[in-house]
C-alpha cells in the first residue's frame, strides 16, 4: 500500500512531461500544430472557420476553388489575415504559393493524428513504437458508410489487414461494416454485423489477431453491445481473449454498461479487453438531446465526466481478474488517479495498460514504458477525406474549453488547478437557466427495443379491430350519424384489407353540423382564452398517451412508415400546445400606441365556422393544425378530412370529444364535427356555404386555387388559408459533404414515397461532382427496404391509392421517353400500391416531369455547370414551398439566402421534416397563400383584427 495522492503523482508526470517537452524541436510539427490551435482558440468564431475550411479542404479538387473558399473562411472568421490575403490572392505566383502553403499546413495537422494514408506507412509507425516497447492499435479511417460497396470495402480491408499484419491489434468501428441507408433495419443490421463479425473473429483467431469494437454514437451503443455479448459468448468464440470493447464514461449509464460487461465476462469465464474513454462525440450528443427533447444521455459538466472516469477506473481495475482493464485518456488527473489506485491496490502492472492517440500528449508516452507500465498507442491511417470526422474530433478535443490538453498545454492553467480532485469542483455547479421559450415533445427513441415492441402491439390490435371492418358515422355535435351510402378505407400496402366502411356524408350532414358549430360558437368564443388553451392542452396529453396506437393507424391508413408517423404524431401534439401557447399571446394586450386622453388597442375576433379540409399525407398532423389553430382563438370547425384518410380522422375527433366529456364540458360537442366523405360534393358545399366563414385547406394547387376563387366571390369574402403543394429543388455545390447530402436528399425526395408536400423532386448537382454523386447514388438508393410500413425496417412504403400509382407511373413513362432513366424499376412488394423509386437525368428544365408535382418518388437530376446556374434552375417553377442546398462554402449559403425563392430552405439538412415553432412552414409563389404553419403569424389568419380608439378625455381631464 503506498500513501502516494493523485496529486503527487501527477506533478510527478508533469515533471516528465516538461522534461520532455524541453527536448521537443521547435521545427517539430507539433510545433506548428500548437501553432495553428493558439491561434484558433484566441478566436472562437475563426475557430469554427478554420475547423470548417479544413474539413471542406480535401474535397476540394481545384486550386482555385480551394483558394477560395479560404477566402471565405478568414472572411466569416473575421480574421485580421483576410484583406492581405485576398490582395495577394490576386497575383499568380502568390496564388500558386498560398494554395501549397494551406496544402501543407492542413496535411501536416493532419500528419499529427493520423499516422499515414496506406497501410506501409502505418506499419513503419508500428516498427517505432516497438522500438519504443509500447503496443499499438490499428484504426483504418472511416466511419457510417451508406451502401453495401463501403460496407464490403471495409470489411475486406480489416480482413486483409488481419492476414497481412503478424498477430495485429485493431480498432474497428461498427458503423463502417454495415450501410447505415436505412434507418430502422436492425434485425438485418444484425444479421449481416453478426455474420460479418463472425468471419472477422474467426480470421483473428487464426491469425493470433486481436479486434477492439470502439463505441461509437448512443443511438447505437446498446444494439452494438448487444450483438458483441451474443457472438462472444458462442462457443467458437467462448474462449477467444482477443476481443475489446469501450465504455464511455461521458455516459450517464457507463457504470451499468461497465458493470454489465464485467458480470458478462465472469459467466463467459474468459477475459476480454476493456477500454475506458471518456467519449468522443460529445458536443453532438448534447445537441441531439437537446434537438430531440430526450433525456441528456452524457454529463453536461466536464468534472462529472472526470469524476466518473474516476469511479469507473476503480470498478475496472478492480476487476482484473476478468476482464483486461484498457486506460485511454490524456487528463494527466485522470492518469495519475488510476496509477494510484492500481498502486494502492497492489494490482499487478502487466494486468491493465494505458491507451493513448497518435499525436496526443507525445511528451507523457514514454513514461510508462520506462516505469514497466503497457502503453498502446490508437494508430489512425488511411485516406483523409474519409478521416476528416477522426481529424475534427481530435482538433476540438484539443481546442475545447474544458480540454485537459488545452487547459494544460496551450492555455497554461496552473498543475494544482488541473490535478485538482474533481469531486471538489462539483461545488461550482453552474445554475441552469429556466428555458421559458415552448418546448416540443419529444419523438420516439427507436433505438430502445421496447418502443419497436409496442408499435408492434398496436398494429396487431388495429389489424384485429380492422377484420370486422365496422361502420364509421359522422361525428356532429353529440352526435354519430350513420349514412345510408359508405366508402371502404383500405390499406395501401394491402388493399384487400378493409379497414374501415366510411360514412359518406351528405349536404344534411353538413348543415347539421354547421348549425351546431354555429349554435356553440359564440359561447366558445367568450370563453376565457387561457381555459380554451387549456383544453388544447388537454387534448395534446390525450394524444401523447395515444401516441403508439395513432403511429399504428398512421401505418396502416396512410401507408407511413414508423419513424414518419411518430414524427408526424408529434407534429400533432405541438400544434396543439404551441397554438394554445400563441393565443394567450395573442390576447394578451395592446400592440397599438395610446396618447394621454386617447386610448388605441386592437381586439382580436374569431370569424366564426370554419371549414378544415386537410389532406391525406398528414392526415393527422395538418388537422390537428388546422383545427387546433382555428378553434384556439374561437371559431369552431367542420373537418372534412381525405377521403383516403378518414379513419385517422374519425380518430382524432373521437380523442378530442372524450376530452370535452372528461373535463365536463360536454356543451361544446361541435367545436369540431367531422363529416367524411367526397370533396366534390360535401368539401364543396361547406366551401360556398354562407355560414361558412373561413376555410382552411393543405392540398393541391388546383383545388387551391378553387377555394380561393369560390371563396372570393362571395360577398363578403371568405378568409382562406391554404397549402399548396411544391415542386422542391436541391442544391448540391462542389464543396458539399456528400456522405450528408446523398442520404439527405434520398430522404427528402423518397421518405413517405415522396408524398410530402415539402419532398425534394429536383436534384441540382454542380458539375464537378456530378458524376462521383450518380455513381454513389446508383449504388445507394437501391438499398432503401421498400416493403409494407407495417414493418419497422420499411423506408419506403407504398403510395395512397390506385389512382396515385397510375398516375406516378404514368409520369415515370413519360420520363422514359423524354429523359433518361438512371434509377427505376426497381423489384417491389407483389400487392399494394407501390411505386419503384425513380430518378431521372438528362430531363429538360421546362419539361412535366420537371416542372409538375409528381407526389410521388420521382426525382429529377440537373446538372449545373456553376453556383448562379444552379439557382436559376432551381427558381425556375411556379412553386416555391422547400428548397435545400449543401454546401460548405459560405458565399455560396449567403446566395442561396438570398436568392433562393423558397418559403422554407433548408441548409446542410433535409428538406423536410418541419418542426412546429422551430421552421414555421409554408411557401411562396403558387405553394401557399397565407402565413407560415406552426409560426408566430398564423393565428392572425383565423381572427379578424378590430381596432378601438377611445377618446378618454372629459371636460379636460384625462385618465392616466
Ligand atoms: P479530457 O479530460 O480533456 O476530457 C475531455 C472529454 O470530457 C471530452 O472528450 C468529453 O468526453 C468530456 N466532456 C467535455 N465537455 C464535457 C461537458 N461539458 N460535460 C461532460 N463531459 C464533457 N472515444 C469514443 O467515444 N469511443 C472510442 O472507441 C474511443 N477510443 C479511444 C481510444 C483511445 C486509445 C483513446 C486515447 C481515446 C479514445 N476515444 C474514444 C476518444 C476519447 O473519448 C477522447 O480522447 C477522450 O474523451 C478525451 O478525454 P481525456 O481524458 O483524454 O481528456
Amino acid at each position: 500500500m503506498n500513501n502516494y495522492t493523485d496529486q503527487q503523482i501527477g506533478k510527478d508526470l508533469f515533471r516528465y512531461i516538461k522534461k520532455r517537452s524541453k527536448k521537443t524541436n521547435l521545427f517539430k510539427f507539433a510545433w506548428l500544430k500548437n501553432q495553428i490551435l493558439k491561434i484558433s482558440i484566441q478566436n472562437k468564431k475563426l475557430q469554427t472557420q478554420l475547423f470548417r475550411f479544413v474539413d471542406v479542404l480535401p474535397s476540394l479538387k481545384t486550386k482555385d476553388r480551394r483558394l477560395d473558399i479560404f477566402l471565405q473562411y478568414l472572411h466569416e472568421g473575421k480574421s485580421l489575415l483576410y484583406a492581405p490575403s485576398f490582395l495577394a490572392a490576386k497575383t499568380p505566383v502568390i496564388r500558386e504559393f498560398l494554395d501549397w502553403i494551406i496544402n501543407f499546413s492542413v496535411k501536416e495537422l493532419a500528419k499529427t493524428f493520423i499516422c499515414g494514408s496506406n497501410i506501409q506507412q502505418a506499419k513503419q509507425s508500428i516498427k517505432k513504437l516497438s522500438l519504443k516497447n509500447q503496443l499499438y492499435t490499428l484504426d483504418l479511417l472511416g466511419e457510417l458508410t451508406l451502401n453495401k460497396k463501403e460496407a464490403d470495402k471495409y470489411f475486406n480491408d480489416y480482413k486483409q489487414l488481419i492476414q497481412e499484419i503478424p498477430s495485429a491489434h485493431l480498432s474497428i468501428k461498427l458503423s463502417a461494416l454495415e450501410p447505415h441507408i436505412n434507418i430502422l433495419d436492425f434485425e438485418i443490421k444484425k444479421n449481416n454485423l453478426s455474420n460479418k463479425l463472425r468471419e472477422l473473429f474467426r480470421l483473428a483467431i487464426t491469425a493470433n489477431a486481436s479486434i477492439n469494437i470502439d463505441t461509437e454514437h448512443y443511438f447505437w451503443k446498446d444494439f452494438y453491445f448487444q450483438i458483441l455479448k451474443e457472438i462472444l459468448i458462442e462457443d467458437e468464440f467462448r474462449s477467444w481473449t482477443g476481443a475489446g470493447i469501450v465504455v464511455q464514461a461521458y455516459l450517464k449509464d457507463s457504470q451499468k454498461d461497465l458493470e454489465d460487461w464485467i458480470s458478462w465476462a465472469k459467466k463467459r469465464k474468459s477475459s476480454i479487453s476493456i477500454r475506458l474513454v471518456k467519449g468522443a462525440y460529445w458536443d453532438y450528443e448534447y445537441a441531439k438531446a437537446k434537438q430531440q427533447n430526450w433525456q441528456c444521455p452524457v454529463f453536461t459538466q466536464k468534472f462529472q465526466s472526470d469524476i466518473n472516469y474516476e469511479k469507473l477506473s476503480e470498478i475496472l481495475l478492480d476487476s482484473y481478474n476478468f476482464v483486461r482493464p484498457a486506460l485511454a485518456s490524456h487528463n494527466v488527473r485522470s492518469l495519475a488517479h488510476a496509477i494510484n489506485y492500481a498502486l494502492k491496490k497492489n494490482i499487478p502492472k502487466q494486468a491493465f495498460e494505458f491507451q493513448m492517440l497518435y499525436g496526443m500528449l507525445d511528451e507523457l508516452k514514454d513514461y510508462f514504458s520506462e516505469n514497466d507500465y503497457t502503453l498502446r498507442i490508437y494508430l489512425p491511417y488511411g485516406d483523409l477525406v474519409q478521416g476528416m470526422s477522426y481529424l475534427v474530433r481530435r482538433l476540438l478535443e484539443n481546442t475545447a474549453n474544458d480540454s485537459f490538453l488545452r487547459q494544460g498545454f496551450l492555455d497554461g492553467s496552473s498543475e494544482d488547478l488541473l490535478l485538482q480532485d474533481p469531486n471538489e469542483k462539483s461545488f461550482d455547479l453552474p445554475k441552469t437557466p429556466v428555458d421559458t421559450g415552448f418546448e416540443n415533445i419529444a419523438n420516439i427513441d427507436f433505438s430502445k427495443s421496447i418502443n419497436h415492441s409496442k408499435i408492434q402491439s398496436e398494429i396487431k390490435n388495429l389489424n384485429n379491430e380492422f377484420k370486422l371492418a365496422q361502420k364509421y358515422p359522422c361525428l356532429i355535435g353529440d352526435q354519430k350519424i350513420f349514412a345510408d351510402k359508405f366508402f371502404e378505407s383500405v390499406n395501401p400496402a394491402k388493399p384487400s384489407q378493409v379497414l374501415g366502411l366510411i360514412s359518406h356524408g351528405t349536404e344534411q350532414d353538413c348543415n347539421k353540423a354547421i348549425n351546431r358549430a354555429k349554435e356553440i360558437q359564440k359561447k366558445w368564443s367568450q370563453w376565457d382564452c387561457s381555459k380554451r388553451a387549456e383544453l388544447l392542452k388537454n387534448v395534446a396529453h390525450e394524444l401523447e398517451k395515444n401516441r403508439f396506437r395513432l403511429i399504428a393507424l398512421l401505418c396502416l391508413e396512410a401507408g407511413k412508415p414508423w419513424v414518419e408517423a411518430d414524427g408526424e404524431v408529434s407534429e400533432a401534439v405541438d400544434f396543439l400546445n404551441y397554438y394554445a401557447q400563441e393565443s394567450l399571446e395573442l390576447f394578451s394586450g395592446d400592440k397599438l400606441r395610446s396618447l394621454p386622453g386617447e386610448k388605441n388597442y386592437n381586439i382580436y375576433q374569431p370569424y366564426g365556422v370554419s371549414a378544415i379540409i386537410p389532406p391525406w399525407n398528414f392526415p393527422l398532423a395538418i388537422l390537428v393544425g388546422m383545427a387546433s389553430a382555428a378553434i384556439s382563438v374561437g371559431n369552431t370547425a367542420i373537418i372534412k378530412p381525405s377521403m383516403q384518410t378518414s379513419l385517422i380522422a374519425y380518430e382524432f375527433v373521437k380523442i378530442f370529444n372524450r376530452v370535452l366529456e372528461m373535463k365536463g364540458l360536454h356543451q361544446f360537442k361541435g367545436l369540431l364535427n367531422l363529416i367524411t366523405g367526397e370533396g366534390k360534393t360535401i368539401g364543396n358545399f361547406l366551401v360556398e356555404h354562407p355560414d361558412v366563414k373561413l376555410i382552411a385547406f393543405t392540398g393541391s394547387n388546383a383545388v387551391g386555387m378553387s377555394i380561393y376563387q369560390k371563396a372570393s366571390s362571395t360577398f363578403p369574402p371568405k378568409r382562406v388559408v391554404a397549402e399548396m403543394g411544391g415542386k422542391n429543388a436541391v442544391i448540391i455545390d462542389e464543396s458539399a459533404d456528400l456522405d450528408e447530402a446523398l442520404p439527405g436528399l434520398i430522404y427528402s425526395a423518397f421518405g413517405y414515397s415522396g408524398q410530402k408536400c415539402s419532398a425534394a423532386s429536383r436534384a441540382i448537382i454542380h458539375q464537378n461532382i456530378y458524376q462521383d454523386f450518380l455513381a454513389r447514388l446508383k449504388q445507394t438508393l437501391p438499398e432503401i427496404i421498400i416493403t409494407d410500413p407495417a414493418q419497422g425496417q420499411c423506408y419506403m412504403g407504398p403510395v395512397i391509392d390506385a389512382n396515385s400509382q397510375i398516375k406516378i407511373n404514368n409520369y415515370i413513362n413519360i420520363g422514359k421517353q423524354e429523359a433518361d432513366l438512371l434509377i427505376g424499376d426497381l423489384e417491389l412488394p407483389e400487392t399494394g400500391y407501390f411505386v419503384s423509386p425513380t430518378v431521372f437525368v438528362n430531363v429538360s428544365e421546362d419539361s412535366k416531369l420537371a416542372q409538375d408535382e409528381i407526389f410521388g418518388p420521382v426525382l429529377v437530376v440537373f446538372k449545373a455547370n456553376n453556383f448562379d446556374h444552379a439557382l436559376s434552375i432551381a427558381n425556375n417553377c411556379s412553386f416555391g414551398l422547400t428548397g435545400g442546398l449543401y454546401s460548405r462554402s459560405p458565399n455560396n449559403i449567403k446566395q442561396a439566402i438570398d436568392q433562393f425563392v423558397t418559403g422554407n430552405l433548408y441548409i446542410n439538412r433535409p428538406c423536410t421534416g418541419a418542426i412546429v415553432s422551430r421552421q414555421a412552414f409554408g411557401g411562396l409563389k403558387n405553394s401557399s397563400i397565407g402565413f407560415k404553419a406552426g409560426g408566430p403569424n398564423y393565428l392572425l389568419q383565423f381572427v379578424q383584427e378590430k381596432t378601438i380608439t377611445e377618446n378618454t378625455m372629459r371636460r379636460g381631464f384625462a385618465e392616466d
